[in-house]
């Protein structure tokens, strides 16, 4: 969309679309609502409680966050720090990301001149050194890192976040709190969501937020990307404008398919498959998500549970390269074979 302003002299015109909160040239909302202090952030309580507990009383270890992206944990950090250290952030922070040279020479240069700078804190405060996407960093340079942790420990605490924590050498591991994060609930993701459609004013429906929740999967991150695109795009949420955005199969297709494949309409299911293959949907896409729907869907339970494993088995040989339409319409011929067994548990 163009931002010039026309022209016309004809002061009858009136622009497109309202001057909205949400114009182009606008912060992403993920920055937008990134919250800026510990009690703002959703989800994992006990951790959050943690963390709130040493900002107030100081004296943090050295800690690593880890767990699945978009679940706050570069926010958590950053705000800890904020709390702790106030107008001093400037000078008392040093913060590192996977886009900085993080190699061996930077932890020997420039994290131990940090780290002997002196700057005065009130008692109890030190100064952090912020290592996010600490997972990227070679082994090398986390080796270099365990006596500099230990030599400054009197002046200097490290913030490590990470989505893997077994990418951490075990002897910083050894030197730090582990906190772990897990995937935002639904039902918190929800709550988020709405706070943000109702300061931005966007038009929904239920379904549409249902939509975002379903492709976002505990990812904040991804719930607010995949609102605000849909809501610049269409101007309203809703399931059909999600998943055009989020561009992955339609679950309630996916839906009907497996319903198809319970009461064993091996032809109606195929053709919902062929079409889904035809949209271009890869066979890792589509396995995806009839595993996702089929957690959800309402069948019987045992049939449920046989269902899943021939999904899981799809996936591997997906997983092991064999990519085809007719290795997917197998699995359909199955899970329709499945649903013609007799129930061997209830005889
Ligand atoms: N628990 C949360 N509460 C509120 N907002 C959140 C939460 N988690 C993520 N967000 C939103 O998502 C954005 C990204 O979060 P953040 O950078 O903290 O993710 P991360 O856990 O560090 O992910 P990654 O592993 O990818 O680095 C934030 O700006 C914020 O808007
Ligand atoms: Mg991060």
């Amino acid at each position: 969309m163009s931002e010039e302003k026309m022209e016309t002299g004809d002061s009858t015109i009136q622009p497109s679309k309202p001057e909205s909160s949400s114009s182009p040239g606008e912060a992403p909302w993920v920055e937008k609502y990134r919250p800026s202090k510990l009690c703002d952030i959703v989800g994992n309580e006990q951790t959050i409680t943690r963390l709130e507990v040493f900002a107030r009383e100081g004296n943090v270890p050295n800690v690593i966050i880890a767990g699945p992206p978009g679940t706050g944990k570069t926010t958590s950090i950053l705000c800890l720090a904020r709390a702790m250290l106030g107008p001093s952030y400037r000078e008392a922070v040093l913060e590192l990301n996977a886009s900085n040279d993080r190699g061996i020479d930077v932890v020997r240069n420039k994290i131990k001149m940090f780290a002997q700078q002196k700057v005065t804190l009130p008692p109890g405060r030190h100064k952090i050194i912020i290592l996010d996407e600490a997972d990227s960093m070679t082994d090398g340079a986390q080796q270099a890192l365990r006596r500099t942790m230990e030599i400054y420990s009197k002046t200097t605490r490290f913030a490590l976040a990470c989505n893997a924590s077994d990418k951490i050498i075990e002897p910083i591991q050894s030197r730090c709190a582990v906190l772990r994060y897990s995937k935002l609930s639904d039902a918190q993701v929800t709550k988020r969501l709405l706070e943000v459609c109702e300061s931005e004013t966007v038009s929904y429906t239920d379904d549409g937020l249902e939509a975002i929740i379903f492709t976002a999967q505990g990812d904040m991150r991804q719930a607010l990307n995949n609102l605000q695109s849909t809501f610049q795009g269409f101007e309203h949420v809703n399931s059909e404008n999600v998943f055009k955005v989020c561009d992955e199969p339609h679950p309630l297709l996916v839906k009907d398919m497996l319903q198809h494949c319970v009461v064993g309409n091996i032809d109606e299911a195929y053709k919902i498959m062929a079409h889904l293959w035809k949209l271009g949907y890869s066979p890792e896409d589509i396995i995806g998500i009839i595993f996702r729907v089929c957690k959800n869907h309402d069948m019987p339970e045992y049939l449920k549970l046989e269902f899943i494993k021939e999904i899981g088995y799809t996936h591997m040989r997906i997983a092991e390269g064999i990519h085809s339409l007719l290795q997917m319409s197998g699995m359909l011929a199955r899970l329709c074979k499945k649903s013609a067994e007799p129930n061997v548990l209830a005889s």
